[in-house]
């Protein structure tokens, strides 16, 4: 396995950064519901630590990932109809579109709420928004209609991915694998 991408693989550092961040993905969410849903007290705050520093790691992989993106190749799409490949690279566009637009609005909730956040109650995230009560609700607004259109659209890319491996026997699945 290859550190750089191919023409037809995905290299070693684009699947390591798929993974680790489709797990913390996968935390993030039911993370978010929990804590939101918690009446205020300790466990909610610790709650609330945990979703704002994984959600802030995601934004520095994305990052590190979409600059590792302009620098290597992309695998060619799988084998399919126009349609079919244009479905997918809207759904991966999507993807990175809300998994910057997540932590970002994440962000401007606690900043415009004067809430300032300690990444792993260790370092100190600065405010970028003063306090401001309509910005806030704003943000929110952003926040849970990310959050339900990450979930839709993971369902359909989750769905594609298995489709592929089980139905169609193709290598898409197998080339983002280890
Ligand atoms: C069980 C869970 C998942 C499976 C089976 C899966 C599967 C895949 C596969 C097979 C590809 C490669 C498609 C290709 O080669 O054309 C891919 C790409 C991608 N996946 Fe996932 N994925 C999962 C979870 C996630 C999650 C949680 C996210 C982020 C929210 C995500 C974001 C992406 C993105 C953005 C790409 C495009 C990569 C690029 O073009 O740079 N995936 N996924
Ligand atoms: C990819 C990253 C993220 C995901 C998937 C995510 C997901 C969620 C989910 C599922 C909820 C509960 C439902 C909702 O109220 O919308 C939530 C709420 C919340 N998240 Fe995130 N989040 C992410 C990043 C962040 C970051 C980085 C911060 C702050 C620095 C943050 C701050 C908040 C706050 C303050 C709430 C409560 C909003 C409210 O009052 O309703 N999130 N998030």
């Amino acid at each position: 396995m290859t550190l750089q991408n191919t023409s037809d693989q995905w290299g070693w550092l684009s699947k390591v950064f798929h993974w680790i961040t489709a797990v913390l993905i996968f935390i993030q969410i039911p993370l978010g519901y929990y804590a939101d849903d918690l009446k205020l007290s300790p466990l909610k705050i610790d709650m609330f630590v945990w979703h704002k520093s994984i959600g802030m790691l995601i934004l520095m992989l994305v990052i590190l990932r979409l600059l590792w993106r302009i620098k290597t190749t992309i695998p060619s799409a799988i084998a399919g109809t126009v349609l079919e490949k244009s479905l997918a690279a809207a759904a991966h566009y999507a993807l990175y579109c809300l998994m910057l637009a997540l932590p970002l609005s994440g962000w401007v909730i606690s900043s415009a709420a004067n809430f300032p956040v300690k990444l792993f109650w260790l370092i100190p995230l600065p405010a970028i928004s003063g306090p401001d009560e309509s910005v806030k609700l704003l943000a929110t607004e952003v926040h849970e209609v990310c959050v339900v259109t990450l979930i839709l659209i993971l369902i359909v890319h989750i769905g594609a991915a298995f489709r592929h491996h089980v139905l169609l026997h193709d290598n898409a699945l197998k080339r983002m694998w280890f």
